[in-house]
């Protein structure tokens, strides 16, 4: 298996250092625009360079964003090379695109990597998906998110110094945007349930709600609630096929198996009508954890040439956020138009419980709200 690698980054690094110690599989090729010492001949800023070379026939993607990222990757599967990509945001954007140029061409695209890192959650879910009817799907999909929550519930420290904290040790990005506001776990769920209800969903259907409004005095009241906050992503398919899903904070009892997921760690999930609800634990993100899912994934194509994770022709999934009801902690400065019970006091606003609202109108509320109290901070009970 001959390489073109798209990206030197942190991923692209450790999936270079693996494939350098294996005799099945050569980097040929290397795109990136920087100059990396000791890659010699093997660097190119052209992606024509991989795309022309008829010796590789499979593509790694590890760029990340929307462009080029989206172009090379259907450029080169209408070329009839395998490609591999940890690209979640290009393919909860471009998942129908992406599945029909491999299928027309009749080459692989793999995508384990693009949720829960090295994980083996999409892989026992595509498994899962032969045999049985997939209920839901979900998880903590974020470690970066994950890592703040259980600091700040930990140390008593607000948010703002506790991200100061985590990028300065490396865990979360200078721009942490995609992260705290939840358009990277958004990404996630999205692939996750396009795979497991065989559809694809418009990714921007997905009501999202970020933590980076969460304060250290949110944090407290959970504590004397006995609750523990997690951010999470869920879809559930309906018994007419529509879907509920969503992303945003949600406080668990204590006893959840999610409130036992610490730092940055990762807990993917779902359930299948014959066998239950299977939980996968781990490293969802880091150099190593996802260079891994990404060899795993070449060993796949060079066993079986072709194979896709994502199949051609699927209809849209009809996404409905009003089908499921929960209460929710409602923090707000603002007065409150819907029936709730004020708890006491929390910052600058007081604290409520609302009561059963649907994910739908929780969401509206909130962005009403916050015309008033732009720091108005709500999440689901569970
Ligand atoms: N920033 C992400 C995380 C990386 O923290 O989980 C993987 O998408």
């Amino acid at each position: 298996m001959r390489i073109g690698l798209l990206g030197m980054g942190t991923i692209g690094s450790g999936v270079y250092e693996i494939v350098a110690r294996r005799a099945d599989m050569e980097i040929a090729r290397v795109l990136d625009l920087r100059r990396i010492p000791g890659l010699g001949d093997k660097l190119t800023a052209r992606f024509e360079d991989i795309l022309e070379d008829e010796s590789i026939d499979t593509v790694v993607e590890l760029m990340g964003g929307l462009e080029p990222a989206h172009e090379f990757v259907v450029r080169a599967l209408r070329a009839g090379k395998n490609v591999v990509t940890a690209n979640k945001l290009m393919l909860s954007h471009h998942y129908a695109e992406v599945a029909q140029a491999a299928c027309e061409s009749g080459a692989g695209v793999r995508v384990s990597a693009s949720v829960g890192g090295g994980i083996p959650y999409l892989h026992n879910l595509l498994r899962a998906r032969r045999v049985d009817n997939i209920l839901w799907v979900g998880g903590i999909l974020n470690g970066t998110t994950n890592l703040i929550l259980d600091t700040m519930q930990s140390s008593g420290a607000g948010f703002d110094e506790v991200l100061r904290e985590a990028q300065r040790l490396g865990y979360a990005e200078a721009d942490p945007s995609s992260d705290i506001d939840g358009i990277d776990v958004r990404s996630k769920i999205t692939i996750a349930m396009n795979i497991a209800f065989g559809g694809v969903a418009d990714t921007r259907e997905v009501p999202t709600e970020g933590i980076r409004r969460l304060t250290g005095e949110d944090v407290r009241q959970f504590a004397r609630m006995g609750r523990v906050c997690r951010f999470l992503a869920r879809a559930e398919r309906m018994e007419d096929g529509a879907v509920c899903a969503c992303v945003e904070p949600v406080l668990l009892e204590k006893g959840a198996i999610e409130a036992a997921v610490c730092k940055n760690d990762n807990i993917a999930s779902f359930e299948g009508e014959y066998v239950g609800v299977q939980h996968f634990f781990g490293q969802g993100a880091g150099k190593f954890p996802t260079a891994y899912a990404v060899v795993e994934d070449l060993r796949d194509l060079a066993a079986h040439p072709g194979k896709s994770h994502l199949r051609a022709g699927e209809p849209p999934l009809k996404l409905d956020a009003r089908r499921l009801k929960k209460r929710y902690y409602l923090r707000t400065a603002a007065p409150v138009e819907v029936e709730a019970e004020a708890l006491c006091a929390v910052g600058a606003g007081t604290a409520y419980i609302t009561a059963a609202l649907n994910t739908a109108d929780m969401h509206a509320l909130a962005a009403r709200l916050r015309n008033i109290d732009g720091a108005t901070f709500f999440a689901a009970l569970r």
